[in-house]
């Protein structure tokens, strides 16, 4: 968790800012706030770091994918391709517009492949829902031609990705909308926060309306004349945006720092037989917040997680390890266990979650151990962690370990 790693006075600051001139909504108040606009501000850094045209902060990660959806016009009934291997809260995005999530297979870059979106599109899907994984990317040319192939519109969850870049261009900004989470858990944090992304002004006028009931915000203040759409409340508050903008501005550091014990890493673990590694589809543009790698099967992978455990190194498989980030852990999904009936309910759905089969995710997920990288460790801290890990695998693929 690199954002938390490096907490300190420049949080502080922006966090006292608000507090002092007591303004903790994002909108209007011009004559109290002092010219203290954190929200605006954190939009701004957000779009100097990714290059986005449009970016608009709100309450979490969950609710910016769900409005990247939403403003690209993806509603009831429509079907859209989704991988298996993600955070639950992409798939719910999908299921509470009342849209209908189809399952596509991943490859080795953890993300959704072309392959799998074209084997899964039905003539009714509208729309792919492309994950990127692990402060990874997807392979975003194949994807791409994939799409404009099947006539698809593209939405990008890279809750994980923040500062992850294919080709140059931030992930997030190749198809309609995008959206990154700043929770506890991710390269930059607020305790809770999110921001959507786009090149296009409309979408992105929809979506800064309807994440706030619809009132449009000309001039920055709540214009209560004019309601373009019918919205929700998915608002960051002063305090959150304080907080993101000073994690935000520490990004590109802690990138680079992360970048730098991830190759270190990597250089260690090449040497022990059997690891292979997850495919950075760019690798210059790895934000480089997890180590992914994979071992021979996923028995072997299972002993590994074993062996971590008992060392106490840490390190987890999606599949053993219960991190809710793979379909094999979504019982509630397969039973429909929701709080109200859902759309997908009562209008069918072409696949049936109980019994669908995605052996290559299956094997891809089976056989991966992921670590999260950290800013902060020395040299010495990442050489013992390489030689540890390496000496994991070494008892779980039965070949003798080096102190
Ligand atoms: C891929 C992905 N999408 C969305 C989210 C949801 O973000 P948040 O926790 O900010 O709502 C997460 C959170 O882990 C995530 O990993």
């Amino acid at each position: 968790m690199p954002g938390t790693e490096l907490f300190g006075s420049e949080e502080r600051k922006e966090i006292l800012d608000v507090v002092d001139n007591g303004v903790l909504f994002r909108y209007g108040h011009d004559a109290q706030r002092n010219g203290i606009w954190k929200t605006r501000e954190f939009e701004e850094e957000v779009k100097k770091i990714t290059g986005a045209k449009y970016a608009h902060a709100v309450s979490n990660g969950s609710a910016a994918i769900a409005i990247a959806l939403a403003a690209s016009g993806i509603g009831a009934g429509d079907e859209v391709i989704v991988p298996p291997f993600t955070f639950i809260a992409s798939i719910e995005a999908v299921l509470f517009l009342g849209a209908i999530p189809i399952f596509a297979e991943i490859d080795e870059t953890l993300c959704l492949s072309a392959e799998g979106i074209r084997k899964a599109a039905t003539p009714k899907t509208k729309a792919v829902c492309l994950v990127h994984m692990c402060g990874g990317m997807a392979d975003m040319d194949a994807i791409m031609q994939a799409c404009k192939e099947l006539d698809l519109i593209l939405v990008e969850d890279a809750g994980q990705a923040f500062a992850s870049f294919y080709k140059g261009k931030a992930t997030g900004l190749f198809g309609k909308a995008g959206s990154y989470s700043f929770d506890f858990f991710k390269i930059a944090t607020a305790g809770e926060g999110g921001i959507f992304v786009t090149d296009d002004e409309a979408v992105y006028k929809i979506a800064d309306a309807y994440s706030d009931h619809g009132h449009n915000h000309e001039g920055n203040n709540r214009g209560m004349e004019q309601h373009p759409v019918l919205g929700f409340n998915y608002r960051i508050s002063e305090l959150h945006a304080a907080v993101a903008l000073a994690q935000t501005r520490k990004v590109p550091q802690i990138r680079e720092a992360n970048r730098k014990n991830k190759q270190m890493l990597t250089e260690i673990l090449a040497e022990t037989e059997g690891v292979s590694f997850a495919r950075i589809a760019d690798p210059e543009g790895d934000s480089a917040t997890f180590l992914n790698f994979f071992l021979p099967d996923t028995e072997t992978a299972k002993r590994t997680v074993a062996e971590l455990n008992k060392a106490g190194i840490g390190g987890f498989n999606y599949w053993y390890t219960n991190m809710y980030h793979f379909i094999n852990q979504w019982d509630h999904l397969k039973n429909m266990q929701t709080a109200a009936k859902l759309p997908v309910e009562i209008l069918g759905c072409p696949q049936d979650y109980k019994t669908l089969d995605l052996p290559k995710s299956q094997e891809v997920v089976g056989r991966l151990i992921s670590f999260g990288i950290r800013c902060t460790w020395t040299e010495e801290e990442v050489r013992m962690l390489g030689v540890g890990i390496s000496n994991c695998v070494k008892l779980a693929m039965g070949v003798p370990a080096v102190g």
